[in-house]
């Protein structure tokens, strides 16, 4: 019973975990696709990138909001602050990602015709944001998510 119950801790911060990883990838990507831009952009991963732009997010938050958030609410009050501002980034990003994800579709169909500044401005309004949030999930959340599980 006991070593269930370790294990289905180990697998929960290793799904945080994993799920910040997915997202600084994600960043990584966003970036160079930036950079790309205009003349070197590979059209399919740019399309590949913006069909998995939203899903990944919703399930990377989908995990953190349905397994951390609730346990580190029991844990102490004092998260209560943190973790709605934290939930309002999470919907600021996905409602941005959706934005996002149709300019690069429709850049991607006439590239000669798009606005690789505007769709630059996009990209990095996403990556910039995102990564400081992640850098906050991995140095502070995920420890106090640990520690809330008792390890
Ligand atoms: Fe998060």
């Amino acid at each position: 019973m006991l070593s269930n119950t370790v294990d289905g801790d180990t697998c929960l911060l290793q799904a945080f975990q994993e799920a910040i990883v997915q997202q600084e990838a994600l960043c990584c990507t966003l970036e160079a696709l930036a950079d790309a831009l205009p003349k070197r952009l590979d059209t399919l991963a740019a399309v590949q990138l913006a069909n998995s732009l939203v899903p990944t997010l919703t399930q990377c938050y989908s995990m953190e909001e349905k397994e951390v958030f609730p346990l580190l609410r029991q844990s102490s009050a004092t998260f209560e602050q943190t973790l709605e501002r934290l939930h309002a980034e999470h919907i600021e990003d996905e409602d941005h990602a959706a934005i996002l994800a149709d300019a690069i579709f429709s850049f991607a169909r006439a590239p000669s015709q798009g606005d690789a500044e505007a769709l630059g401005y996009l990209l990095r309004g996403l990556f910039q944001p995102l990564r400081r949030h992640l850098a906050f999930d991995r140095e502070v959340v995920f420890p106090l998510f640990r520690w809330a599980l008792g390890g």
